[in-house]
């Protein structure tokens, strides 16, 4: 007998997710996002940075630098807001974007597009694949903006600094290449940033950066768009001057200085990333999910449609929400499979990893 098709919940949305089961949103077990689950711990802030106007204060623009190896900034309200903001500010020119991948891209290019005949997409599950399709764009020689998420969420596919220098100094006149680097904290000489002198001279690359994925605090909505100064001022002029709270401030100078918490959280995130996988192995080999890629922050595994479904069910009636990728799959799909992403828990929490374990162990038994 077909199941009833269940009613997938967003990433990280534990609100409609309480709602929907009736569980209490602090007993949730959340899977869905890539976000770090042991954030960086909050120290004790000043009360004037709750008081005084938020104009960015030179401590802050220097940690910046610090961490991220780049002056050339324009700090946002999470990536997000720069997502949306440069299909607006960039030239109008046709784009090309990874079919799979932060669906966010291609909804505000869609949005900000007169003509749908300019979007185009690039297959992001191979990475041969996807770079054959975007030389072939190339050499046709017309000017297009060329959108990449290195590494790939959901699809984990990663490109070189190399090989991202050598489009963006191809690119016809005005089109711009924009990196996505939500991830990248993990391996942070994979950044376009780290190579500075080259970055300095090009002006048609751009650069996200996300705080709140590997500090974990997705919520104080911190971002960084990295560029050539003209696009720079374009996104200051739409934001305004008082963008990034007096808090957000504090917390990220403590967070970018911090250089043995980052040290040690990569080794943690690594430790998370394994113990999550041995948790979850028996039962992916038992549905015969196949993995498509990691960013260490979650990894991405193609599942058989009407299964993954049961298996999203069932875990989240019983508190563990996981991600189901249903959006912009198409162009990439194998007939009948879905794209599961799993997050990563804290595996030093024992009671989290109980009641994983008996979930998983749960589900599998409904095979026998
Ligand atoms: C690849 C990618 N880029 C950007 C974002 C936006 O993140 P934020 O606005 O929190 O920086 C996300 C969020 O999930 C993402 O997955």
């Amino acid at each position: 007998m077909k199941a009833e098709a269940v009613k997938l919940i967003h990433g990280g949305d534990l609100q409609s997710a309480a709602m929907r089961y009736g569980i209490e949103l602090e007993e949730w077990i959340d899977l869905s996002t890539g976000i770090n689950p042991c954030a960086y711990p909050i120290p004790k802030l000043n009360e004037i940075c709750f008081q005084q106007l938020p104009y960015l204060s030179t401590e802050f623009k220097k940690a910046v630098t610090f961490y991220y190896g780049s002056d050339r900034f324009a700090a946002c309200s999470g990536s997000q807001q720069v997502i949306e903001l440069l299909p607006k500010l960039l030239p109008k020119l046709p784009v090309l974007l990874p079919s799979l991948g932060y669906q966010e891209h291609s909804e505000s290019w869609i949005n900000a597009c007169e003509n749908e005949r300019d979007i185009h997409f690039y297959p992001a599950t191979d990475q041969d694949v996807a770079i054959e399709r975007i030389e072939f764009q190339l050499e046709q020689g017309e000017p297009f903006h060329l959108v990449v998420i290195n590494p790939n969420n959901p699809t984990g596919l990663s490109f070189s600094v190399a090989q991202l220098f050598d489009w963006s100094s191809r690119l016809a006149e005005g089109g711009f290449l924009i990196v996505d680097e939500a991830f990248i904290d993990l391996h942070p000489e994979q950044s376009v940033l780290s190579h500075y002198d080259e970055f300095h001279t090009v002006d048609n690359l751009v650069v996200m950066r996300s705080f709140g994925k590997f500090f974990g605090l997705a919520g104080l909505r911190l971002g960084f768009l990295f560029g050539p100064e003209v696009v720079l001022q374009a996104v200051h002029n739409r934001i305004g001057i008082w963008s990034i709270n007096g808090p957000a401030q504090a917390v990220a100078i403590d967070a970018f200085n911090n250089r043995t918490w980052q040290m040690n959280n990569r080794v943690n995130i690594r430790l998370n990333s394994e113990r999550t996988l041995t948790l979850f192995s028996p039962l992916l080999k038992r549905i015969e999910a196949k993995m498509q890629g990691t960013s260490l922050l979650f990894s991405s595994w193609w599942v058989e449609s009407e299964q993954l479904e049961q298996m999203y069910d069932f875990f989240a009636q019983r508190g563990v929400l996981l991600r189901v990728i249903e959006e912009g799959v198409a162009l990439n799909k194998p007939s009948d499979l879905s794209l599961l992403r799993l997050g990563i828990i804290d595996a030093k929490n024992e009671s989290i990893v109980l009641k994983l374990q008996q979930v998983i162990d749960e589900f599998i038994l409904t095979f026998d």
